[in-house]
């Protein structure tokens, strides 16, 4: 199974990509999740609650993701995707090392970290600041990180784009993804309905993995470029 006996690749990626970066996944040992409370931290509940509290902890998110590269399962992904031209990255992560590593098309089905928007003027904008400064909008309102929080819904233009993107691919491979944040996790369905190869490549098994044809258990940088 090769990446070159394909034309239109979905590269669909979680957590477990960037976990060579140095940046802790969400789920499992040292997970994001078993050390902080999300009810605390990662919802639109606690940001009207307390956003100093909610923007400390996002700070400290950006001071360790801004100290981290793209490792070489990111770089994989960009070459593929520039020697492929079909090939779009669908992803999880809002670490943003899909598009520091060069890759073009992504679509970030849960935000970004690198975003910041103001509800109550309506305006989205990036800013790469660590920290974020200043917290709050012209308008007095506090910029809100552009994530998808938990009770958040998702972006319904991505989700189109998403599906229609799985609906007409010829491979979809996924990449350190615990299978168990919905709807992403039923995404790769899609491409499975409709025809595509599916790879799952992972440490683990996972809920998802006796879905996929191929099941490819290792280091995700490593695993790709075993399909190089
Ligand atoms: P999880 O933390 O739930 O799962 C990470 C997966 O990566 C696990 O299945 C690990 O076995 C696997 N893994 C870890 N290191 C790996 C490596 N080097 N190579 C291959 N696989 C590896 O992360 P996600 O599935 O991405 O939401 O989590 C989904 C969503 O839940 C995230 O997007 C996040 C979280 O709440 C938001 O940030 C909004």
């Amino acid at each position: 199974m090769r990446f070159s006996d394909y034309e239109r690749i979905v590269f669909f990626t979680g957590a477990g990509l960037s976990a060579e970066s140095g940046i802790p996944t969400y789920r499992g040992k040292g997970g994001m999740w078993s050390e902080y409370d999300y009810e605390d931290y990662a919802c639109e509940r606690a940001f009207r609650r307390d956003p100093e509290k909610v923007w400390d902890f996002h700070d400290k998110r950006r001071a360790a993701v801004f100290a981290c590269e793209p490792n070489d399962g990111h770089r994989i992904i960009a070459e593929v995707q520039r020697e492929r031209p079909g090939t779009v990255v669908i992803t999880q992560n809002i670490d943003g090392l899909h598009q520091r590593s060069g890759a073009t098309d992504v679509i970030e089905l849960h935000g970004s970290l690198w975003r910041v928007r103001c509800d109550r003027e309506h305006v989205v904008r990036d800013d790469a600041s660590v920290p974020m400064s200043p917290r709050k909008c012209s308008c007095g309102a506090y910029w809100r990180p552009d994530i998808v929080w938990f009770e958040d819904s998702l972006d319904q233009r991505n989700l189109r784009r998403a599906h229609e993107l799985l609906e007409s691919c010829d491979l979809v491979v996924s990449i350190g993804t615990s299978g168990v944040v919905y709807p992403a996790a039923d995404l790769p369905r899609i491409a499975m309905r409709s025809g595509a190869t599916s790879v799952e490549i992972n440490l683990d098994e996972t809920p998802v993995s006796a879905l996929y044809q191929h099941r490819l258990r290792g280091k995700a940088s490593e695993m790709l470029a075993s399909m190089r």
